[in-house]
């Protein structure tokens, strides 16, 4: 069989708007400081309305129809989130049922930001072995829902959003296609980013009875430069490519400075740099997804384009993706 293929792809942002001013409305925090240590300006979160599972329902429609699918044409469901609708069941069977789609397997990921190349490496090695024709991923978190809006230094990151890709197999085992991957993990650093509560480890404990973000942000920091920087460079090197070779990379939209210290580091120009966490902010699993499908809207990224895609998460956890789309 060929290459597992992108396609389809497509994404879905709440309208609701929260800018660095309406943060300064809430804590002690400034739109420069903001701006400078992060490179966000705006971030959407969802209303009282809305689950995850209506962010990835949303974005999956759009990917369905890039793709020229049917629900019915789909073969297997996974959703990467840390935030799902409920602790169990998975948000991919709620996805199931929205779309109308057979009674097909549906499940979840949970590897933090690296959910969604999780869910990409997974679909294609069904697609690659004849289990799948057409695997639907998606990346959606709602991670407004476990910020803590007392927590300065974590509650200007994140954010909501969702972005699917239909995987399907391909004809060929050259061209378009995914071409290879790698994902890592260190589970020393368990605890520099975790959410508290809401989960075994509750107890009488107020800390471990409410689900919020906790992290030792300046060490994430260091570790997540490294971590990219030295995936991105693997993945080049093994597959005995150059730089040139590839015309964008897709890093996680965790903070600008991280994106600007990974690319220095593969010495990747900054405008062959996919990036929109101006407006988006950190919406984990869907930073990836969402930001290949802007760039694509804008014109940039086009057909028979070599993209790399790379993430770190809490775990820690990290990984690269290469494809030709
Ligand atoms: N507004 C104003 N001041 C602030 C704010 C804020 N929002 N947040 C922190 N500060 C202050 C601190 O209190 C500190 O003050 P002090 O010097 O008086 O003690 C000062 O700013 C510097 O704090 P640092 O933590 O050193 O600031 P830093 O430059 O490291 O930026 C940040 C903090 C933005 C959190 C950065 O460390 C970062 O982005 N880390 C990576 C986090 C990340 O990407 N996590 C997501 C991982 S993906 C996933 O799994 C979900």
């Amino acid at each position: 069989l060929g290459k597992a293929v992108i396609s389809g792809a497509g994404a879905y942002v709440p309208s609701t708007i929260m800018t660095n001013q309406d943060l300064e409305k809430l804590m002690d925090t400034s739109h420069e400081w903001i701006a400078t240590r992060t490179g966000i300006h705006e971030r959407r979160v969802i209303d009282e309305t809305e689950n995850t599972s209506d962010l990835a329902y949303k974005a999956s429609l759009l990917a369905l129809e890039d793709a020229r699918l049917e629900p019915k044409d789909i073969d297997f469901i996974i959703v990467a989130t840390e935030t799902p609708d409920h602790m169990f069941p998975p948000v991919a069977t709620k996805l199931q049922t929205l779309l109308g789609c057979r009674t097909i397997g549906a499940y979840d990921v949970h590897s933090t930001c690296v959910g969604f190349i999780s869910a990409l490496q997974i679909a294609e090695q069904f697609t690659k072995i004849g289990k799948a024709k057409h695997v639907l991923i998606v990346g959606a978190d709602a991670l407004s829902k476990i910020v803590d809006y007392t927590d300065r230094s974590t509650a200007i990151l994140f954010a909501d959003g969702a972005g699917a890709f239909v995987i399907s197999q391909g004809n060929d085992t050259d061209g378009e296609g995914i071409i290879d991957s790698a994902i890592h993990s260190d589970g020393q650093f368990y605890e520099d980013l975790y959410v508290s509560g809401g989960s075994s480890r509750a107890r009488d404990n107020s800390d471990y009875n409410v689900p919020k973000i906790k992290m030792n942000g300046n060490k994430i920091f260091k570790l997540a430069v490294n971590a990219m920087s030295g995936s991105v460079k693997d993945l080049i090197k093994k597959n005995n490519l150059e730089y040139n070779d590839i015309d964008w990379l897709i890093p996680h939209q965790a903070n600008q400075r991280i994106i600007d210290a990974v690319a220095r580091n593969v010495e990747f120009p900054t405008e062959k740099v996919i990036n929109n966490i101006k407006y988006y902010g950190n919406n984990s699993a869907a930073t990836i997804p969402l930001a290949f499908t802007k760039a694509r809207a804008e014109g940039k990224i086009q057909r028979g384009d070599r993209i790399v895609l790379t993430a770190f998460g809490g775990g820690l956890i990290w990984g690269s993706l290469l494809f030709q789309y």
